[in-house]
């Protein structure tokens, strides 16, 4: 590790890793409940990746748009109500992906030298060697420790080398991928691991028109698609398994009244599918699979949320169209 100003620090810690096992475990369990489902943070392998990527740049799908926006145009706003009182701090971002949307606020900061490091956290290893790899080369200057792993896992280490106040980031509307019990007690665990004064800086993407929303999660080119089917195939290479994407469709829907935007396998037809070596598993025709959440939220929801689970939302920042919120909680 080189050591001074000018020059970018970087380190990776990586967890130990029985991925594979849960992996398993979790699918088995998802297709031997009832209703069938499959749990979406597995979409993420090199291809689920890829597609992600593809989906944020089709013209149906807003919220990155959006929130690419709020970060573009609110930087220093949103970096004034971060950096408290010049101290060091500690950045941590959930789930960095590219880092596109948080690189507007670590330029900023780098710009203002304002002490700081960036701790991005993901489960996938490639990301993590990515930006390690990249971004102290478009902004010199970085401080930067990657962590490869599971969100809270992370979170300990992240505490463990440091003891400065942390600002996490939590992006993309990533927690409407979690039913509404999960995401209380996700933030309820957020809050265990913060101290007070502590701040989250957490994206929401709000409730529109509901033809806006079912066409973002039903784009025309069928990008949705085949990154739903992508988990099945995923399954099919990494767990041994047999399923035929031909006998499955894919069945995005969306109600306006409980925001909650839910996709589906449909199975085509009287069907059994083995995964690594295991009791052949039935699929009724009709029968679904329920494969992600993307729940839409008002504004006064996302307030509620934090105050449910020890935060005080402080400032909320939307974009032009007040599609998209991203919200800065302070931990009490
Ligand atoms: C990552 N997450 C917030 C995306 C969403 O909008 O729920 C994943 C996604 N699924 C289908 N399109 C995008």
């Amino acid at each position: 590790m080189k050591n001074n100003d000018a020059t970018a620090q970087t380190q990776i810690i990586t967890a130990s890793n029985n991925g594979a096992d849960r992996f398993l475990d979790d699918v088995l369990t998802g297709l031997q409940s009832t209703p069938k489902r499959l749990n979406s943070k597995y979409f993420y392998d090199a291809n689920g990746d890829k597609l992600f990527q593809e989906l944020m740049n089709c013209e149906e799908y807003y919220p990155t748009r959006c929130e690419l926006e709020i970060f573009s145009e609110k930087t220093a706003d949103i970096c004034d109500a971060i950096m408290g009182d010049g101290d060091a701090f500690d950045l941590i971002e959930l789930g960095a992906g590219d880092a596109t949307k948080s690189t507007y606020l670590l330029q900023y900061l780098l710009d203002q030298q304002v002490k700081f490091t960036y701790l991005p956290i993901d489960i996938s290893e490639n990301v993590i060697s990515y930006l390690n790899v990249t971004l102290p080369v478009t902004l010199p200057g970085l401080q930067i420790t990657g962590l490869n792993g599971e969100y809270f896992d992370m979170l300990e280490k992240a505490a463990s080398i440091s003891n400065k106040r942390k600002v996490v980031l939590f992006l993309g509307s990533n927690i409407g991928n979690m039913p509404a019990a999960e995401a209380e007690a996700f933030c309820r665990n957020l809050h265990r691991h913060l101290s007070a004064g502590d701040m989250l800086l957490i994206g929401f993407d709000l409730k529109k028109n509901p033809k806006t929303v079912l066409a973002a999660y039903n784009d025309k080119g069928g990008i949705t698609k085949r990154f739903n089917f992508n988990l099945l195939e995923r399954i099919n290479r990494e767990l041994d398994g047999d399923f035929n994407l031909n006998q499955f469709e894919h069945y995005p829907t969306y109600d306006p009244e409980t925001g909650s935007c839910k996709s589906y396998l449909v199975s085509l037809a009287d069907q059994q599918v083995k995964i690594n070596g295991s009791e052949p598993i039935h699929f009724a025709k009709d029968e679904c699979i329920f494969m992600e959440i993307s729940q839409k939220f008002t504004v006064s929801q996302t307030d509620q949320l934090a105050k449910n689970n020890g935060f005080k939302p402080v400032n909320h920042f939307f974009d032009n169209k007040k599609w998209f919120i991203d919200v800065i909680w302070v931990a009490e």
